[in-house]
C-alpha cells in the first residue's frame, strides 16, 4: 500500500524547512538527505532504547542512498540532556572528522532532539541537522520550531540556542513501540493545540478520541500533521518567543510548578500539563475570562484519555513559589495563558492575590 504522506512548510526565510508525516517514512531517510544535497558523513544521534528499535534501519536507509551513516548512541532519559553529553557527542564528531558539510540526524524523543540540535548548533559554529522524532511529544512539539539545548543542574533548558533543522521527518509508525504512559502524555500537548489555537481541531479530538486511544493510523496521522501545522504557524509569527509563541506554554505555568515540586519524578511532563490545563482553565473561569463550558469540554476530553486532572495535595505558598521559577516570569510578575474560548487564549499577568483566592475556592469552580 502506498504511504500516505502529508507535509507542512515552516517558512522562516533562509531557515525554512519542511515537516513530512507518514507511516513508514524512516525508510526514506537516505533519499531525503540526498535530496537536500547532503553527500558525506551523517551522524545519527540516538539513545540506546531507540537505537535497538530503529538504529539499524536508519543507518541502512542512509547507506542505501550512498551516504556514510554513523550511529552515536547515548543513554536514554532526561539525565542525558546535559553539557557533559553534548561534549561526548562533540568528541565523537571531532574523532570521526565530521566537517562543515556533514549532517546530524536526531533519531529519538525530545531529549535527543534538543541535545543533537544543540550539538549541531555549536560544532564548527553550526552544521546542519534534521529531526527524526520517535515520541508523540517530539513529533508534535519538540522537533518543530528550533528550540535546542540542555539542562543546567539549577534548572531545565537553561542552556541552548534557537537553531532550526533542515527537515523534520516524522514516521508515525515508530509511535507503535512507545510506552502507553508516554503516548498519553503526548496527547496532552495535542489537546493543548486545540484549546489555544484551533476550535475545529479540538472538535476533531472530541469526535475521534476513541480511535486515537486505539492509535488508529488515520487519526494519528491527522493529529500529528495538524499539531505541526499549528505549531509551525505560531513559530512563523514569533520564532524567538518574544510574544505569541508564549501561548504554547498554556498549562505549563501550573504544570511546570507541579513537576518541580514533585522533583520531576511523580508525574511525567504531559501529565503535569494535563493537570495544569484543567486548573489554568478553572482559574480563567474564576477570573471571568472564559465560560464554564470551556472548562467542561476541555476537562471531558482530558478525562477520556485517562490523564490525571486532580491538583495534588500542595499548599498555595509552595505552588506559588514554584510558579515564580517559571520562564514565564518577567520583571518579577508571573505571566499565565488564559483561555478565552476554545481556540483562543490571552497572555496576562497573574496576580498573587487572584491566584490565592482562586486556589482557596477552586473546589467550587473546577470540575476535578
Ligand atoms: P524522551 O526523549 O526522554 O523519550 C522518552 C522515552 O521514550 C525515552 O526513554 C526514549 O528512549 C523512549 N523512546 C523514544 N522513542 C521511542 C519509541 N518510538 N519507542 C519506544 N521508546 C521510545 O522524552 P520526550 O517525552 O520525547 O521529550 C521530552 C523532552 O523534550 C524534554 O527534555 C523536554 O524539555 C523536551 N521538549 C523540548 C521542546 C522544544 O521545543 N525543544 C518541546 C517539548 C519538549
Ligand atoms: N515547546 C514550546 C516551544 O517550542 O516554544
Amino acid at each position: 500500500m502506498a504511504i500516505v504522506e502529508s507535509s507542512v512548510k515552516v517558512s522562516l526565510t533562509e531557515r525554512s524547512y519542511d515537516i513530512v508525516v507518514g507511516a513508514g517514512l524512516l525508510e526514506s531517510l537516505g533519499r531525503r538527505l540526498q535530496a537536500l544535497g547532503f553527500g558525506g558523513k551523517v551522524g545519527v544521534v540516538t539513545d540506546s532504547t531507540v537505537a535497538k528499535l530503529y538504529g539499524a534501519r536508519a543507518v541502512r536507509a542512509i547507506k542505501s542512498a550512498g551516504l556514510d551513516g554513523h550511529l552515536i548512541v547515548v543513554p536514554p532519559g532526561e539525565r542525558t540532556k546535559t553539557l557533559r553529553w553534548v561534549t561526548r557527542v562533540l568528541d565523537e564528531l571531532v574523532q570521526e572528522r565530521f566537517e562543515r558539510g556533514s549532517v546530524l540526524v536526531a533519531l529519538g524523543g525530545g531529549v535527543i532532539g534538543d541535545l543533537t540540535g544543540f550539538a549541531a548548533a555549536v560544532y564548527l559554529r553550526g552544521i546542519p541537522f534534521i529531526q527524526v522524532p520517535t515520541t508523540l511529544v517530539a513529533q508534535v512539539d519538540s522537533s518543530v520550531g528550533g528550540k535546542t539545548g540542555v539542562n543546567h543542574p539549577l534548572g531545565k533548558n537553561l542552556i541552548g540556542a534557537f537553531y532550526q533543522p533542515k527537515l523534520v521527518l516524522i514516521d508515525i509508525a515508530t509511535l507503535n513501540t512507545m510506552p502507553r504512559r508516554q503516548w498519553l502524555g503526548g496527547l496532552a500537548e495535542v489537546i493543548k493545540y486545540g484549546v489555544i489555537a484551533d476550535e475545529p481541531f479540538f472538535t476533531y479530538l472530541e469526535q475521534h478520541m476513541d480511535g486515537l486511544l486505539k492509535m488508529e493510523e488515520e487519526a494519528v496521522q491527522h493529529i500529528v500533521t495538524q499539531s505541526c501545522r499549528i505549531k509551525a504557524a505560531i513559530v512563523m509569527e514569533d520564532e524567538r518567543e518574544s510574544d505569541r509563541r508564549r501561548i504554547l506554554n498554556y498549562g505549563h505555568t501550573i504544570g511546570h510548578a507541579l513537576e518541580s515540586l514533585g522533583k520531576y519524578r511523580t508525574v511525567i511532563h504531559g501529565e503535569a500539563v494535563a493537570i495544569g490545563m484543567v486548573h489554568e482553565a478553572g482559574l480563567s473561569y474564576y477570573l471571568g475570562i472564559c465560560k464554564q463550558d470551556l472548562v467542561r469540554r476541555q476537562g471531558d476530553v482530558i478525562r477520556r484519555t485517562g490523564l490525571p486532572v486532580t491538583l495534588p495535595s500542595v499548599s498555595f505558598t509552595d505552588l506559588w513559589t514554584a510558579m515564580q521559577h517559571d520562564k514565564k516570569v518577567a520583571k518579577g510578575r508571573v505571566y499565565s495563558i488564559f483561555p478565552e474560548r476554545i481556540g483562543q487564549v490571552r497572555i496576562a499577568p497573574l496576580e498573587r492575590a487572584d491566584c490565592k483566592r482562586w486556589f482557596l475556592s477552586r473546589r467550587a469552580t473546577v470540575v476535578d
